[in-house]
Parts: C-alpha cells; structure tokens; sequence
C-alpha cells in the first residue's frame, strides 16, 4: 500500500553552505583498507601510478573526495612516521597491535599518502600520535611535511623525493582519548591538547585546523569539559557514532541476509546521529555562540559482522541497498546541521566497515554506499535551503520508524537539488512537494533502489544497485508529484 507525503521548499531564507567536506573520508591501516585497497606497490600487475592502484583512484576522483582522514584511528597512536619514510626496502617491518596484529610493512607512509590525496585531488587530514608519543615527535613531524625552509628535516624530505611542502590543511590531535588513545578523562585529554597545540607551529598562513577528540555517540559530558579547558586552542571538535542494528557495536549483525526487523533497528539508530549532533551543538553554542569551533563526525557508518572467512580484526563487511540509505539518512542530518557540522570521514574508503569499495585482486566493486556519495555531489558547497515534510511513521517488524528523509539546497551552479530516501522497505510513498517559490522549469532526477533490502554489488556480479536516470517525477503547477518507490534514493535537479 502506498503512503502519502508531502512537503514544502522554500527559497528563503536560506541556510548555511553545505561544507564539502562533509562528504569525506578515513582510511586507515587496518585490514585490507590500504594494503591491496588503495596501495597494491609499483610492482603489481594491478595497474598503478607510483604504487598506488588506478582504479580506486579513478573512482574516488569521479565523486569528489574532499578529504581523506589518516593514517588512523586507534592506528595512529602506535604510529611512528619515521618508519614511514625514506627508500621502502630499508622501512622497519611492524606489527599492527590494534588491528589483529598484521604485519605493517610501512611501504605507505607520508609521501605514498600525499601522493594518494594528490591523484584523487583531496585535502590532507593527519592524525598525530598523541597517546603514545610526544610534542616533540608531532612537532617533527609537522615541520617534515610542510616545512619551506633549508632545516634539516625539510632537507630530508626532499632527498626523499618532495621538494615542496605538502599542505596539511587538517591536524588531528589524537583519537578516541577516552579509548584507544588512551583511556583517559575528559580534563587530561584537554591538558595535552593545549600541551600538543602549544608546539604545533605551522608555516606563516598555513595554520591547519586543529582537531580536538571529542566524544563518542552522545556523551556530552566529554564535550562540555574539552571546550571549557581547551577552547582556545581548538578550531573543531570530533565525534565518533557507529551504527549497529543492536545498538552496540560489539554485538553485530550480518550485513546481508537480514530481515524487516533488522532494517527498521538500524535506521532507528542511524537516526541517532540527529539527537547527539544536536545535543553536542547546543552545549558548544553555550561555549562558542558565534560558531567558530566546527563539528567533525571524523568516524562514522554502519559497523555488521565481518564476511564469513575473513579476519575479524580486518572488519571487512558488505555493503547493501540499505547502506546507501544510511549514507543518505547521514549526509541529510549533517546538511541540516550545516551551521555546526563542516566535516564528515565515512569510515572506511576501501574494503573496512561501511566502505565504498571492495577489493578483491585486480577487481573492484562500487558498493551502493558508493553510488550515494555520487548522487550527493552537487550538494557539495551548495547552499541549504529550508525542506518541510510531513510523513507518516511507519512500523516496520515491532519497530515505528519514520517513513522519510530528505534535504534541498541550491547549488552552486544555481539549480536547486531535493534529495529524499523512502525508508520503508515495503511501500512506495505518494509525494506532493510544493515548489510554487523555486519557479522551476525542468526536471531531471536519479533514483538508486533495487528489489531486494539486501541487494549489493559483488564481484563479477557489480552493477546490481546503481544509480539509474528516473523519469516519473513531473511537475504539476508548481508542484512535483512523485510515486517513489519502497527503500529507494532519489537525488533530483530542478532548474
Ligand atoms: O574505524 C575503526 C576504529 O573505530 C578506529 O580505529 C577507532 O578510532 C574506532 O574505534
């Protein structure tokens, strides 16, 4: 049975800029994320520039990668970058302790990872190792990769082979201090950030922005404590949200194979993101009314249990119909906090937790998480514009979950864009969207669905669910009148 929704957008007032780097992206060592995932070697039969493989990179190029987070994660904090530099045969061979004690053979490191940001044509976010190192070694670090000057270690870097400084735009000062960086309190993480911020000295006009960790899912209280002891210092502040059918990322469910109920449990806790974005803003508005301190969602996705045979330490997982529409319930919350949250790292690119590509050898799979941030790209550094929907909840197995998500904004090219995700996994939705203020002309739109709540791309079989053009939206006196089918994205332009 189909439902019925409706809406309204206005042209004004209009919002804040949609920041594009809400559509970025960690990647850390762990697993196959970067060994075989995005570094196969200069020597592979997979082709490759510089070691680094050609099609990850051609994908993620085609969907306007702003940033990429690195090298961790709880990774980071064990991280030495010496062992990460200089000719690869003479790099220190590792154990990766966090993550099922993998050899970490360092072929990628800092200039492999520059190079990566450059073929893709992302902004640099490193993550410094702050529970297990020291200022000192941070402040090496830095004045390794961007420093101009003839010292020792620009000197270094370039008889490594880079001449010029790589920009950092983003630094992360530690990871999850309250876990794996750590376990520490909320006032020893602020101490050691302003220790670690003192001796951050970038070159003139290059200052990076200083990250601060912040708190899992909804804890409050870790931000509340950071910003009061550490404001001064900081020019965003992280979050970490996971999202489990169980609610609890140590008791996962299958990625697919699963059934109504466990559709509706996970939207109910991908939704959470709603509640503690907007809790963590208003106790940063309390300390920082102008705004001036950003959120960072820097972890987020779906975390299931790992592909039979694999390594639960590597987290590798599929990727379905419904983790498009996580990833879409996801970019419209942190549109709507717009004002507050300027970045967002799905985690993880390649072949870890809620990736956008799989691996396997030479082939590659574009997941329909993948086909999500596609379909999303016009809304980077759009401008939000205000979206009303009234929809009905919906129960789905024992569970009432809402029926729909959506946002609009224009965009900068001046066309208007309205995204909207029909959750139900069972009913198309009738939708009246009163546009009477856009005066629009035409309408083109994208629609990405597929019979089954589980459909995924895999290999030899990777074009299952894809974004296909979608022609029965039309409009009707300044209205657009759309049957939109059962558990489906559509991402529409009116000019
Ligand atoms: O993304 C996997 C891990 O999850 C990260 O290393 C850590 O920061 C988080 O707990």
């Amino acid at each position: 049975e189909p439902f019925r929704a409706s809406g309204v957008v206005m042209a004004e007032p209009s919002g804040p800029v949609i920041s594009r780097y809400i559509f970025g992206q960690f990647s850390e060592h762990l697993g196959r994320g970067i060994y075989e995932g995005i570094w196969v070697g200069p020597d592979s039969r997979i082709p490759n520039v510089r070691g680094i493989r050609s099609d990850v990179v051609g994908a993620l190029k085609a969907i306007h990668v702003p940033v990429v987070r690195w090298p961790g994660g709880c990774f980071a904090d064990e991280y030495n970058w010496r062992d990460g530099i200089g000719p690869r045969s003479k790099r220190p061979a590792r154990k990766n302790n966090w993550w099922a004690g993998s050899p970490e053979t360092n072929a990628f490191g800092t200039h492999e990872y520059f190079d990566f940001v450059e073929q893709i044509g992302a902004d640099a976010y490193v993550s410094m190792n702050v529970g297990a190192s020291t200022p000192t070694e941070m402040r090496q670090w830095v004045e390794y990769m961007t420093s101009e000057a003839e010292d020792t270690l620009a000197q270094e870097r370039r008889r490594n082979g880079r001449d010029k400084p790589w920009p950092v735009k983003f630094i992360g000062i530690g990871n999850e201090y309250w876990g794996c960086g750590g376990k520490m309190t909320p006032q020893q993480y602020a101490r050691d950030f302003m220790r670690f911020t003192a001796f951050y000295h970038p070159q003139p006009g290059q200052a990076a922005t200083r990250v601060a960790v912040g708190a899992k899912n909804g804890l409050t209280g870790w931000t509340d404590a950071v910003m009061a002891e550490a404001l001064e210092n900081m020019d965003a502040l992280s979050v970490h949200y996971y999202t489990s059918p169980t609610g609890n990322v140590d008791v996962t469910k299958p990625a697919t194979g699963f059934d109504a109920q466990d559709w509706a449990d996970t939207f109910v806790q991908t939704l959470k993101m709603d509640e503690y974005v907007s809790a963590h803003s208003r106790v940063m508005d309390a300390h920082d009314p102008q705004k001036r301190v950003a959120l960072f969602i820097d972890e987020w996705g779906t975390w299931y249990t790992v592909e039979p045979g694999t390594d639960p330490g590597h987290l590798y997982q599929q990727n379905s119909l419904r983790d498009a529409l996580v990833a879409a319930v996801n970019f419209d919350i942190f549109i709507r906090h717009a004002d507050r949250v300027r970045m967002a790292n799905i985690a993880q690119t390649v072949n870890v937790l809620q990736s956008l590509i799989l691996t396997r050898g030479p082939q590659m799979v574009l997941t329909p998480t993948y086909y999500a941030y596609q379909m999303y790209v016009p809304f980077q550094e759009a401008t939000a514009l205000p979206l009303r929907l009234a929809a009905p909840d919906i129960k789905v197995g024992t569970t009432w979950m809402p029926s729909l998500s959506g946002v609009a904004a224009r965009a900068t090219n001046g066309d208007y864009l309205v995204a909207l995700s029909n959750l139900s996994p069972h009913d198309a939705v009738e939708m009246r969207l009163d546009l009477r203020d856009l005066h629009v002309q035409a309408i083109s739109a994208q629609i990405l669905t597929a019979d089954d709540m589980d459909a995924h791309n895999d290999f030899g079989r990777s074009d299952t669910v894809k974004p296909h053009t979608f022609d029965e939206a039309r409009l009707e006196n300044g209205y657009l009148v759309v049957m939109q089918p059962a558990k489906s994205l559509i991402v529409l332009t009116l000019k």
